[in-house]
């Protein structure tokens, strides 16, 4: 029993990972979305799994496919349809990686009709979505585990530092993205963990399998502790 503790640390934990980007309506033909590929969230989900854990992955609008039939498979289109499927399944997971690209705005109104090109200039009215994260981390239990990400382009640790706390996760995967090799098409990234005591670790640019093993070690020390 000791053995396979050691190889599957995560048997019997569920944990519940978000990947992708979200498309938010304009109107019936358009939307504004983002450059998440998605690869980052799928590796996280496929490495979870081979540690043994029950994996559900909520997986916004990407063409990609799970190594693992096991891997329990919600899709969604939309920041709200993801914060549905997220409280859906929260209270039953021991631990969440939110790793997918939200929007923070959606268009205000969803034309019901395709918008018809009229005016030289054209607005949209753009509202906040709500941070799933933010509202996770509201309702967290002692003995849940709680993983965000942050992209940042400057003072990226204290930015970091920052989510970490006003959205009282239990660790930070930070992106930043000054680094090259390090993004959103690539098959590389590097990242700094960030935990909820400030214990900093700044790792090497690695495949995102590698780094999916490297986030996926801490949450087992996090897990299992
Ligand atoms: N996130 C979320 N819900 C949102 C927006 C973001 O759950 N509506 C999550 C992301 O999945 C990520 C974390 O919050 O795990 C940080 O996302 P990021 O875009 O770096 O930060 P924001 O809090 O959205 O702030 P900003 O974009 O202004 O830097
Ligand atoms: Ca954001």
């Amino acid at each position: 029993e000791a053995d396979i503790k050691k190889k599957l640390p995560l048997v019997n934990k569920k944990v519940l990972v978000t990947a992708g980007p979200t498309y938010e309506a304009i109107d019936p033909v358009r939307f504004i979305g983002n450059h998440s590929s998605g690869k980052m969230g799928f590796a996280l989900a496929d490495e979870l799994a081979s540690l043994g854990a029950d994996v559900t992955l909520i997986a916004g609008p990407v063409a990609l496919k799970s190594k693992y039939n096991s891997i329990k498979r919600i899709d969604v289109t939309s920041a709200a349809d993801m914060l549905t499927a997220c409280l859906d399944n929260f209270a039953d997971a021991d631990a969440c990686v939110m790793c997918a690209a939200v929007a923070d705005y959606t268009p205000a109104q969803v034309a019901t009709q395709k918008i018809k090109k009229t005016e030289d200039h054209f607005n949209i009215e753009l509202k906040k979505t709500t941070d799933i994260l933010k509202t996770l981390g509201a309702q967290k239990r002692d003995d849940q585990v709680l993983v965000g990400f942050a992209l940042e382009t400057n003072n990226e640790e204290l930015h970091a530092k920052e989510k970490l706390q006003k959205k009282n996760l239990d660790l930070i995967v930070l992106n930043s993205l000054n680094d090259s090799g390090a993004g959103f098409k690539s098959d590389t990234n590097k990242v700094t963990l960030i935990d909820r005591n400030l214990n900093k670790t700044v790792y090497d640019l690695k495949s995102k399998t590698e780094v999916a093993h490297d986030i996926c070690l801490k949450v087992t020390q996090l897990l299992t502790k």
